[in-house]
């Protein structure tokens, strides 16, 4: 299959509407949880970050959706934007069930270029993403909370996957259609990667623990002595794990893994003291 052709729309299109799941969260069953879980659960540090991230998505991915042209991406964006809306429903249902402390967040404005704004979203998805996958993988196997809580909320990761495999399918697809070649792609990814992890990097250096880095800080919440071997391992496999459930002639977004693998691969050359430092200092 050639990137960039109707084949390749096609597919990524009706992969990703076709894997949509049907749920409310106003019905979900939100397990029991005594006050030793409850109060691991408000530790958790990202709500606050979370509701107010995915409520701007919702609102902008939708709005994204209304400009484009073509029928199956329309769809497959606004179906995007309804699961994102969706997703801080969950949130709020989650706030209010468990009385989780987060404030109410500003209205979200809708930004102006919404086509770069949807760009940067997306890349800033693959990155968050690739953190997240890790974290909850680390946070299940730490026996964090009871399973049930991670049942719950496995499939709502595996539409965070579905969004960044789309959107990688999408901006390549979009791209090949300008004639653009790989190498200029390669670049242009580069470059929103950067504008993406410099954004991140913002939020961590400007918020407090209470609502800083939406997933790359709150490893540490999870696991005691976490090193940094451990963290680059969860987040390798996760991601595998997650990406493994696509069809293989989809692309998935490399850039992190790549770099996680680097990194671990470096980490086995450093001496044991430089390993035994905590996850906080790499995020
Ligand atoms: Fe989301
Ligand atoms: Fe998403």
């Amino acid at each position: 299959m050639k990137l960039g052709s109707e084949e390749h729309k096609q597919l990524f299109c009706q992969d990703f509407i076709n894997s949509h799941l049907p749920y409310e969260p106003e019905t979900m069953a939100f397990p029991e949880l005594n006050e030793t879980e409850l109060d691991r659960l408000r530790r958790i540090p990202f709500w606050q970050i979370a509701l107010s991230t995915e409520r701007e998505a919702g609102m902008m991915v939708s709005a994204m959706a209304e400009t484009i042209d073509d029928p199956e991406i329309r769809a497959a964006i606004a179906l995007q934007g309804e699961e994102e809306s969706r997703h801080a429903r969950l949130i709020e249902c989650l706030i209010r069930h468990y009385d989780l402390q987060v404030e109410e967040p500003p209205t979200p404005v809708l930004p102006k270029n919404v086509r770069l704004a949807f760009t940067d979203f997306g890349f800033e998805e693959c990155l968050d993403s690739f953190f997240a996958f890790g974290m909850f993988g680390l946070a299940r196997e730490a026996n964090y909370l009871p399973e049930s809580m991670f049942t719950l909320f496995d499939p709502i990761l595996d539409e965070e996957a579905r969004h960044i495999v789309f959107f990688i399918n999408w901006i390549t697809y979009v791209q090949a259609q300008n004639g653009r070649a790989n190498l200029f792609r390669g670049a242009h990814s580069a470059l929103h990667y950067g504008r993406a992890l410099f954004n991140m990097g913002k939020m961590v250096l400007t918020t407090d623990g209470n609502s800083g880095g939406f997933t790359a800080t709150g490893a540490k919440t999870f696991v005691d002595d976490l090193t940094l071997p451990q963290f680059l391992s969860a987040t390798i496999r996760e991601n595998q794990k997650r990406m493994s459930k696509f069809d293989d002639r989809l692309l998935e977004p490399r850039l992190l893994p790549r770099l996680a693998s680097i990194a671990l691969k470096a980490t086995t050359l450093l001496p044991k003291r430089a390993n035994e430092m905590k996850v906080e200092a790499s995020s």
